[in-house]
């Protein structure tokens, strides 16, 4: 029998985030907790999988997300439960979290809690999409969202404020963001007619050089609103003669989005209307945006977000009003990286070139006192040859190289090389301590 050894490959759609470059998502994930803490937001931790029927109803049954992209799978009842007349439950993995946080907020009664429920979330979403740049079928996504009596559009601004304040916080400043409002359940539904009847017209009769594609003549009757989100060229031209939301919100709504353009300024946030931005969940009503970031080719929305109203009556809970925001992680990290400007992460501060095995019982000590103080230190674990050792710990990109040999241990000192420069200093074992110390205490200030 031959062995099989075939090597295994992640999964299309799915990568490895690997050092160096997952301290760059480490520096990005922490400064989103901190600026989001500042706003006193706290973290939930939710399932990475929830029944499908949770996200057919919060996101829409006719959403591409729903109908094309969701990993789903059953399995029969629960073997330990044994439950008399259980019955095979339908699973998907998550393709996005509102509707888990959703979820939870009603199952955990958090509408009883003081204020408004602020939460953010850190992890991975699953949507079976065509992978290319930018797009993942395993990718991240750091979100916020706040549940609760108000639907004040200072929420609104807030939210978006926080947003755009941790972009600029993780250098991701070469940014649009872009708002609108599409109405709510008393005015858009005139709308989405008015809009049919118009791309029903175009349908019959398409003006010269324009017509609808596919998928654009099926959504007429599925979902006309995400017409407008089309990128075809030969379509154009007929979506710019549509009717426009902004001329048929109804007072309430109107007066919100102009309150919410108002408390923008006031924060100093800089936008752009545009008022084809419908997004491709089902559970909008009235605010919705978006932030394009450069260097990402076609797919270069960094994060979405809106209002969704009524969402959590959808799902079975109280009258509650809702909006959040979802940044996709793996676009913004590629937007930064491809800007040059990274920051400085945490890298090895110290190699312990140790010779001899007298100098191995310093060595050890010397290191877990330097570990002590929060220092980077790679020990070697068996001995070296000098000159291999301190190749090694330039390849290994440490600061300094800590030389502990015969002179070295008879002394009772160190010697301290600075990698970059070449320049050297013997040291007694607390002024060592002392000056990595000060100096990490420096490159951090
Ligand atoms: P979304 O627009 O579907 O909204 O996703 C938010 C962000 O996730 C996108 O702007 C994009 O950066 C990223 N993203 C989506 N799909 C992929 C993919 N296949 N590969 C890489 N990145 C991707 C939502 O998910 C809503 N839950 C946002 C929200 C929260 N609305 C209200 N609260």
């Amino acid at each position: 029998m031959t062995e099989n050894r075939r090597q295994f490959r992640a999964i299309k759609g799915t990568r490895d985030i690997l050092p160096p470059e997952s301290a760059l998502w480490n520096w990005f994930e922490q400064t989103a907790r901190n600026t989001f803490e500042s706003y006193n937001f706290r973290e939930i931790r939710l399932p990475i999988f929830e029944e499908t029927e949770l996200f057919a109803r919060s996101i829409g049954a006719d959403t591409d997300v729903v109908n094309k992209e969701m990993y789903t799978f059953s399995t029969g009842p629960d073997a330990d439960t044994k439950e008399e007349g259980a019955s095979a439950q339908t699973y998907s993995l998550r393709p996005e979290a509102t509707a888990s946080v959703v979820r939870a907020y009603i199952e955990n009664g958090m509408q009883t809690l003081p204020g408004n429920a602020k939460l953010y979330y850190v992890g991975p979403m699953f949507r079976r999409e065509r992978p290319q740049k930018g797009r993942y079928r395993q990718f991240y996504q750091i979100g916020a969202e706040v549940l609760g009596q108000s639907d004040a559009p200072a929420i609104d601004a807030e939210v978006i404020e926080m947003l755009m304040t941790f972009f600029k916080r993780a250098s991701l400043t070469r940014t649009t963001l872009y708002i609108n409002s599409i109405g709510d359940k008393n005015c858009r539904p005139q709308y989405v007619e008015l809009l049919r009847e118009e791309l029903r017209k175009v349908a019959e009769q398409p003006p010269a050089g324009s017509k609808l594609g596919p998928d654009s003549l099926r959504r007429i009757d599925t979902n006309p609103l995400r017409v407008l989100d089309s990128k075809l060229p030969e379509e154009q031209a007929i979506i710019a003669k549509l009717p426009r939301i902004s001329d048929h919100l109804c007072d309430a709504c109107r007066e919100h989005f102009a309150k919410l353009k108002e408390e923008l300024s006031l924060r100093g946030i800089a936008y752009e209307e545009n008022w084809r931005l419908v997004r491709g969940l089902d559970y909008y009503t009235r605010t919705t945006f978006e932030v394009i970031a450069e260097g990402l080719g076609s797919q270069n929305a960094v994060c979405g977000g809106g209002r969704y109203d009524g969402l959590v009556e959808l799902l079975g809970g109280p009258p509650t009003k809702g909006i959040g925001f979802a940044i996709g992680t793996d676009r913004a990290i590629l937007s930064i990286q491809e800007s040059g400007k990274l920051p400085q992460l945490p890298a090895l501060a110290v190699f312990v070139a140790w010779m001899g095995q007298a100098a191995y019982p310093t060595a050890v000590n010397i290191t877990r006192k330097l570990r002590g103080v929060g220092l980077a230190v790679e020990l070697p674990a068996e001995e070296m040859k000098f000159k291999k050792s301190l190749g090694l710990a330039d390849k290994l990109g440490a600061r300094y190289a800590l030389i502990i040999g015969e002179d070295e241990v008879n002394s009772g000192t160190f010697t301290l090389k600075h990698l970059a420069d070449s320049d050297q200093k013997k040291l007694s074992e607390f002024d060592l301590l002392e000056y990595l110390e000060s100096e990490r205490r420096d490159t951090r200030a």
